[in-house]
């Protein structure tokens, strides 16, 4: 089937991405009652898109046959979309996200070890740290826009201490963070142009990460200490070592999908507990009991990530519909997260929900994310002092949205405590 029926939506187009939530909400639950995934093309944009076109896997039982069957959908050449150019792994190397096994899986056996559960225990006590100054800084200030004042801080703070990154160069990090993430989800012919543009800039926050990592990795080479860029440059990967280019990626890797999310996610779970008063005095009530349930629920509602995407490796029938080699499927995981094949009241904010199998962290397979658990830790850590110390934080004013096909993400909120 292709999109050219005048009643489907185009996901290929910008336009689609700039409406209102709930137009995008109504268009993927029309999607999701079609009996088979639609079709939308891809304009091949010379040097920078590779084009095509990819079917749009929206119900909840597709995202997971893809996320299982990694034989069959493959991260290659990219996972991540819209497609990059195909010679920027060449320059700047294959970040884990876009591997297949079996490289993929022993790469992600070496820093996997920095992600264990007593490893990020003994980090708790540094994210409560973070979070008190975050409170601190909320209470002090009054009002003011809570993406700058609280969820841009949190994770950036937690991730470069887990790699080292030293407290005065956070600063830095973060802003070239802030331009790469700004080619992530920017599509569509008409902004070829804007492309071009945005995709220089992050090119040269690429760079200046590089040189940045490169610099600290050559120091942790001679003097390595217990963070996760240690392990990386003396890490042995098939006899081998990682090659500075192949280091870069990774800490790429680990800082965008670290900040991004959790930074969005923490916002997300403030409108939400703002609109739903009832929800929030229930969770307030009994934190113990109904945190981890309230997290997966925020990150099922507002699905920090999109989308992935995969590439078939051979021919393969999904709910009967065949899918040649090489042609692609985007994963959509915020549908995946509404499937009322699935949930209860799919759009229903419900802190106590369970089961909850959502997919906002992927789907089960080998590329599931690595930092759920550090997500959820930092997550909730920052809801509990929230809860516990402001009770009266509130929105006080509507998001502005990032304009992305690709992280859920919003630029500002303005808050009151
Ligand atoms: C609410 C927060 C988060 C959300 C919603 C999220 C979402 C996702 C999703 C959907 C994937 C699947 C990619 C795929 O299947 O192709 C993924 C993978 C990944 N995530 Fe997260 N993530 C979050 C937080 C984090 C954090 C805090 C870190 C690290 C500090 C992290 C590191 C990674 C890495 C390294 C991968 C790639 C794993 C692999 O390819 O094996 N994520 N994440």
């Amino acid at each position: 089937m292709r999109a050219d029926a005048a009643t489907l939506p185009d996901l290929t187009d910008l336009a689609f991405w700039a409406a209102p939530e709930s137009a995008r909400l109504a268009a993927f639950a029309h999607l999701r009652s079609l009996d088979r995934p639609v079709f939308f093309a891809e304009p091949r944009v010379p040097l920078l898109r590779p084009g095509g076109g990819f079917h749009a896997l929206v119900r909840h039982a597709d995202v997971l046959e893809a996320s299982r069957l990694t034989a069959v959908f493959s991260s290659e050449p990219a996972a991540v979309s819209p497609e990059p150019p195909p010679w920027l792994p060449m320059v700047f190397g294959r970040p884990l996200v876009n591997m297949d096994d079996p490289r993929h899986a022993r790469l992600r056996r070496i820093v996997s070890r920095a992600f264990a559960p007593r490893r990020l225990e003994a980090l708790d006590v540094e994210i409560a740290e973070i979070v008190d100054e975050i409170v601190t800084r909320l209470e002090r200030r009054g009002s003011g826009d809570f993406v700058a004042d609280a969820a841009r801080e949190l994770p950036i703070h937690v991730i470069c201490s887990m790699l080292g990154i030293p407290r005065e160069r956070r600063g830095f990090v973060l802003s070239r963070i802030d331009v790469m993430t700004e080619y992530s989800g920017v599509r569509g012919e008409m902004h070829r142009l804007a492309t071009a543009r945005l995709l220089l800039g992050n090119l040269r926050a690429i760079v200046d990460l590089r040189r940045f990592v490169v610099g600290l990795g050559r120091q942790r080479r001679r003097d390595p200490g217990d963070d996760i860029l240690s392990a990386l440059v003396t890490a042995d990967v098939d006899g081998e070592r990682l090659s500075l280019r192949e280091l870069g990626s990774f800490f790429d890797l680990l800082l965008v999908a670290g900040n991004e999310t959790v930074r969005n996610a923490a916002s997300h779970g403030l409108v939400l507990l703002s609109e739903h008063p009832g929800e929030r005095e229930r969770l307030a009530a009994d934190p113990d009991a109904l945190m981890g349930t309230a997290i997966e629920e925020i990150v099922r509602m507002c699905s920090p990530i999109v989308q992935f995407r995969r590439t078939l490796t051979r021919d393969h029938e999904l709910r009967g519909h065949p899918l040649p080699a090489g042609s692609k499927v985007v994963l959509f995981y915020g549908s995946a997260n509404r499937d009322e094949a699935v949930f209860d009241a799919p759009d229903t904010f419900d802190v106590g929900r369970r089961p909850n199998p959502h997919v906002g962290f992927g789907g089960p397979g080998a590329h599931l994310c690595l930092g759920a658990h550090l997500a959820r830790r930092e997550l909730g850590a920052l809801f509990r002092a929230v809860l516990a110390r402001l009770p009266h934080l509130r929105t006080a004013g509507p998001a502005v949205p990032l304009l992305s096909s690709f992280d859920h993400g919003i630029v500002a909120l303005p808050y009151t405590v």
